[in-house]
């Protein structure tokens, strides 16, 4: 199939919204970019355009999807109830990278909720993604926009090049905000519970709807999955990444001893590390003082690591506030080892 590209400022105009609207409405799939990262999106109430997302991504079926709606007033057709704090979170986080699991009616296509009982609902604070999903006026079902196990991608480039001939089309709105998925919380348990870390981070959440509980996955050492998404190993590169705890002098030992027994060893650190470090193999994420910003550039990392040939990548550790939370969560999910 051929995957049309809608690239430049220009192109990205009413028109070319409205045609990929209608082409979504009309069971294609299309790629588009939100603030997290790029999701692919098909009509949630149409399994057969679901599937069709299962089938260019190579996602395990069992999988839940988000649905993505232009206007929150959208998801009253599609569950059952929404809480009051539900509906606090939606008053002071939507549009925004934060996902809401609610009950569900059995309106949307079966392969979204992969068989269970909730729907995962957000809106996203994306210029192109609201007026595609405003112009469309359906829920879109639209997981990340990369094959199974790659990172998600943060610029259509990605898109392309995990997905190029798989899907109907792309809109190319440069590269995303935020650079990880959004935030997961389970809003049918009581207290709420967050499965998966994102942009809105925990402590503004409980500011608004008071405690609330973290999945023992993300607690340490434990993995039962309890979003379905956790038990599958994202995000992984083909390069070893080893994490190494406590500062830029031990990350020097490591890389003593790893060079004495001859590996060819890479580095993915902030600016400031990579001018301690001294080396010439560096993927830099950015300043320090920038969680955001270093957040915002690991899975292009990723991908360029992916690419190149290191025995193993050598990965600075970033402490777990704000939005470091959801940072360290993804780079744990990549790397096979933390070295204390
Ligand atoms: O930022 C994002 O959320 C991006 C952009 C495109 O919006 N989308 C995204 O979708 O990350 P995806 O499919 O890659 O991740 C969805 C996550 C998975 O971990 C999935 O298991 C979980 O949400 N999920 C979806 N529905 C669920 C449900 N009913 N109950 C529990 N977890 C659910
Ligand atoms: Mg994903």
């Amino acid at each position: 199939m051929e995957t049309k590209h809608w690239t430049s400022h220009d192109e990205l105009n009413n028109q070319a919204i409205q045609e990929a609207a209608d082409r979504l409405k009309q069971g294609e799939t299309i790629a588009f970019p939100t603030e997290t990262v790029y999701g692919l999106g098909a009509d949630a109430t149409n399994d057969q355009a679901v599937s069709q997302i299962f089938q260019a991504k190579g996602r395990p079926a069992d999988n839940p999807l988000i649905a993505h709606v232009g206007s929150s007033d959208l998801i009253y057709d599609y569950v059952t109830d929404v809480s009051k704090d539900a509906q606090a979170l939606i008053k002071a986080f939507w549009p925004g990278p934060l996902t809401l699991i609610l009950p569900a009616k059995s309106k949307l296509a079966e392969k979204v909720t992969a068989g269970l009982t909730t729907v995962g609902f957000r809106m996203p604070d994306h210029p192109v993604a609201l007026a595609l999903l405003q112009a469309a006026n359906i829920p879109v079902a639209a997981p990340s926009a990369n094959r199974s196990g790659k990172p998600s991608p943060t610029a259509a480039d990605h898109v392309l090049h995990d997905l190029d001939g798989k899907i109907h089309g792309v809109l190319d709105g440069g590269t995303t905000g935020v650079g990880v998925e959004s935030t997961v919380i389970d809003m049918t348990l009581d207290p709420p519970m967050i499965l998966r870390p994102g942009g809105v981070t925990q402590t503004e959440i409980e500011a608004v709807i008071g405690p609330v509980n973290l999945a023992p996955s993300l607690q340490a050492e434990d993995d039962a999955p309890r979003s379905p998404g956790m038990k599958y190993k994202h995000y992984a590169p083909d390069c070893p990444i080893w994490i190494v705890k406590g500062g830029a002098e031990r990350m020097k030992q490591v890389t003593h001893d790893l060079q004495q027994q001859g590996k060819r060893i890479g580095f993915m650190v902030s600016d400031e590390r990579a001018i301690e470090l001294d080396q010439d193999h560096i993927y830099r994420l950015g300043s320090q003082k920038d969680l955001l910003a270093i957040t915002r550039h690991l899975y292009d990392r990723l991908r360029q690591i992916d690419d190149s040939d290191y025995e193993i990548i050598l990965a600075e550790a970033f402490p777990k506030e704000g939005i470091g939370e959801a940072l360290m969560n993804r780079l744990e999910k990549a790397a096979s080892e933390t070295i204390e």
